[in-house]
């Protein structure tokens, strides 16, 4: 057992907040439900530990979204934080709050950290040249501009690179730019941007990415951009922007990067007004002995890993102790696709599959690195069956009915084979471990190892064949209610995973499984009527949800 699970700690976890202009999709699921799990685990241990989300609402590409729509910004994020809501809910992901970071708690936030880098002397303002949309009035990100690819002439390609030859360019160098959202020709236009001094903080960060706060191979690439040099970080954007404007400087605008991670501290101190004992200052204050995780793609790891700890550092706040870094999802071995049907969003699974599946088969395959987790839907299809219907839930099904019928459903005061519960209820410390160290799959290969170890032992004493001879019922029990606790210690160990289906075996063994410390068997106990736990995940289904994203893709792109 790691030493540090014996006391008892104070977690704050969060998940990356989710962009308030699209629907979650099962490649932001790995994250949400890897997050969800650790959190489950944590506090399965006793740990006072807190999980907050919100939706990421600011941006030009949201505000774009509600005028496409004829709606405001108000109103298109209320939209999507309810549909966020109910599909996380509905995957089982159990928040502590779930805010947004158009809120007040994150606009005060924003402008108290803007205005201690500011009076620290880490804010520079310089003028830049933009590309700007003279109908729309508004300057043009990188991807708001379109044009013909200038190396391989192909049309219709955005203003950093080409999708057809892959040259990567400036927007400058495309032939004909248009603005995307507009059809006008870009100008070029200058104005006055703010930026934060980044490279001021090049050796604090050389040395915070050295010190364990994330995995190696994420050091090894922040090492690469730490030893070519940071630059400035522009942190500010021009109206029109959805967003907070910066305090001292009327008509420009914190770029959402800026207020993202600072919607982690909004939604914790939101969560501290509604939670009377809860503190904000415990957590956030400089030095503060909590333990502060973010989880997270590898595709920001630059706005956690440097930007944030540097912000946080000049404006007196404490800094994350790990971020946590996972790869992408991919479908089949390839890159989610919209035109493959494997785009696939929660809602075309969930109207399809039960969400404990996806659950359990991206822990199955999780780890603590950052390598890309592949959805391969046979595998998916064989392993639930396998592992849980096969496996666990088969050692509840074959010794139930033994129990209820022969002794009324009351289990053996013996433990038929005390090395075999030895060895399963021993496993405990070791699957622990691997939940801490974010080493998922090494958890559920040990689950599943000692799953098979209660199937073989229960397939040996064959207890059906037993209970056809008189005389032996003593023994028919002692063996099935050792199976019936080898299962209840399976279904401990796979709480985190399995929120409902333990809660469903919760009924059956009339008992709310608990992990604090060394797990004890039942004996003299009564269990109630064995119902079925989970069902068998069927190709059709698999089938129609993937129909289901054809069509969702469709309708959107309609
Ligand atoms: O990449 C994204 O989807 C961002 N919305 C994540 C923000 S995480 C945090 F910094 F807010
Ligand atoms: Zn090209």
């Amino acid at each position: 057992m790691t030493e540090r699970s014996t006391e008892q700690r104070k977690i704050l976890v969060t998940s990356a907040l989710p962009y308030a202009n699209g629907s979650i999709h099962l490649g932001h699921l790995v994250e949400y439900i890897q997050t969800d799990i650790w959190v489950r685990f944590q506090k399965m241990r006793g740990h006072e530990c807190y999980y907050v989300c919100a939706d990421d609402a600011h941006g030009t590409a949201i505000m774009l979204k509600a005028e496409e729509r004829g709606i405001s910004p108000e109103q298109q994020i209320a939209e999507v934080k309810a549909e966020h809501e109910q599909d996380f809910s509905d995957f089982q992901i159990r928040f502590d709050n779930f805010h947004s970071t158009h809120s007040e708690e994150n606009r005060e936030l924003s402008s108290l950290i803007y205005t201690r880098l500011r009076d620290n002397g880490h804010i520079a303002t310089r003028e830049i040249t933009q590309a700007f949309d003279p109908e729309k009035n508004l300057f043009l990100a990188d991807r708001y501009i379109k044009g013909t690819c200038p190396k391989c002439k192909t049309d219709d390609q955005y203003g950093d690179n080409c999708e057809a030859c892959g040259a990567t360019y400036a927007p400058t160098d495309l032939i004909n730019p248009v603005s995307a959202v507009s059809g006008a020709t870009p100008i070029e236009k200058e104005s006055t941007h703010y930026f934060f001094k980044l490279p001021e903080f090049s050796d604090f960060l050389k040395t915070w990415t050295r010190d364990g706060h994330v995995q190696e191979e994420v050091a090894n690439k922040l090492s690469e951009w730490l030893d070519s040099g940071l630059h400035e970080w522009d942190i500010s954007r021009d109206a029109p922007y959805f967003g907070f404007e910066i305090p001292d400087a009327p008509g420009k605008y914190f770029y959402v990067w800026l207020d993202a991670p600072i919607g982690y501290m909004a939604s914790f101190k939101n969560l501290c007004e509604k939670q009377q004992d809860l503190e904000f200052d415990d957590f956030w204050k400089k030095d503060s002995e909590t333990e502060l995780y973010h989880f997270i793609g590898k595709d920001i790891v630059n706005f956690h890993a440097l930007f944030w700890p540097a912000m946080l550092t000049s404006a007196n706040f404490r800094t994350p102790t790990q971020v946590c870094v996972h790869g992408f999802l991919t479908v089949n071995g390839k890159k989610m696709s919209k035109s493959r049907g494997t785009f696939i969003n929660a809602r075309s699974y969930l109207d399809n599959l039960n969400p404990e599946y996806l659950r359990y088969y991206f822990a199955a395959k999780l780890s603590s690195g950052v390598d890309d987790l592949d959805l391969n839907l046979d595998d998916f299809i064989q392993r639930v069956n396998s592992d849980l219907v096969g496996k666990v839930v088969n050692i509840a099904s074959r010794c139930a009915k033994f129990i209820t019928k022969g002794n009324d459903g009351v289990l053996s005061s013996d433990i038929a084979d005390e090395a075999l519960w030895q060895q399963v209820a021993g496993a405990a410390d070791s699957i622990a471990d691997h939940y801490e160290n974010r080493e998922f799959g090494k958890a559920i290969r040990e689950i599943m190892a000692q799953a098979d170890a209660a199937n073989e032992y229960i397939a040996a004493k064959e207890p059906w064949k037993l209970s056809k001879e008189p005389g032996r019922e003593q023994e028919v029990l002692d063996i099935c209610s050792l199976g019936i606790n080898l299962f209840r210690a399976l279904m401990i160990y796979l709480k985190p995973v399995l929120p409902a289906m333990t809660e469903a075996a919760e009924e059956f063994l009339n008992d709310e499984l608990s992990w604090g410390g060394d797990i004890q068997p039942l004996t003299g106990h009564k269990i109630s009527k064995f119902k079925p736990l989970m069902q068998r995940v069927e190709q059709e289904k698999v089938d129609a949800m993937l129909e289901a994203s054809k069509d969702a893709i469709a309708e959107a792109m309609a």
